[in-house]
């Protein structure tokens, strides 16, 4: 008896009740890309400097921000307005109800931060209610930040 228990032994006692893993952590891990200390650039494939905007493509592009946001200054939407947000820190528009997460953020809204938080806003501000899963094209978040560069 013992012996087939330890010839089997998975199968005795010791058959500790792994749980059959739950699929829910699998996501966030950015997808560790290069080997070393070359780059700063905070886990996105493409580096923000190696792309070049093109703002009539960003305006295009906008057109999914739309429903929350206008680039007109003092208009706000479901979300704040983005006039002159290029160079702004976040949760800076007066009369826009923040969450306290976007506005305790300490984010200035650089070309570079934008690029990084566009690809995954919650990734980047837990908490914040801007609910958008992210421009994931790299090529369409640099127009969209052209774009915006032109609204101040
Ligand atoms: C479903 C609505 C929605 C969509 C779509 C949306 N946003 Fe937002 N956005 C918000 C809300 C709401 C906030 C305020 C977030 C907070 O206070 O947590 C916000 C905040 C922001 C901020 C921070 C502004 C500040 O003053 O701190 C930027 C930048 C921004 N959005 C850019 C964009 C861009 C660019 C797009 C399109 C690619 C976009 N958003 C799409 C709702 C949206």
């Amino acid at each position: 008896m013992a012996l087939a228990c330890l010839l089997v032994s998975a199968g005795c006692n010791s058959r500790a009740d792994e749980e059959p893993a739950a699929p829910a952590t699998t996501t966030t891990e950015a997808p560790a890309t290069t080997a070393a200390a070359d780059t700063a650039a905070p886990a996105a494939d493409v580096e923000f400097a190696s792309l070049t905007g093109d703002p009539a493509a960003g305006e295009k592009a906008f057109a999914v921000c739309t429903t929350c946001h206008s680039v007109e200054a003092g208009v706000n939407k479901t979300g704040p307005s983005l006039h002159g947000v290029v160079g702004r820190e976040a949760g800076s528009i007066a009369d826009y109800n923040y969450s306290d997460a976007n506005k305790n953020s300490g984010i200035t809204w650089t070309p570079e931060e934008l690029f990084v938080y566009l690809a995954d806003p919650q990734a980047t501000i837990p908490g914040t209610k801007m609910i958008f899963p992210g421009l994931k094209d790299p090529q369409k978040r640099a127009d969209v930040i052209a774009y915006l560069e032109t609204q101040s």
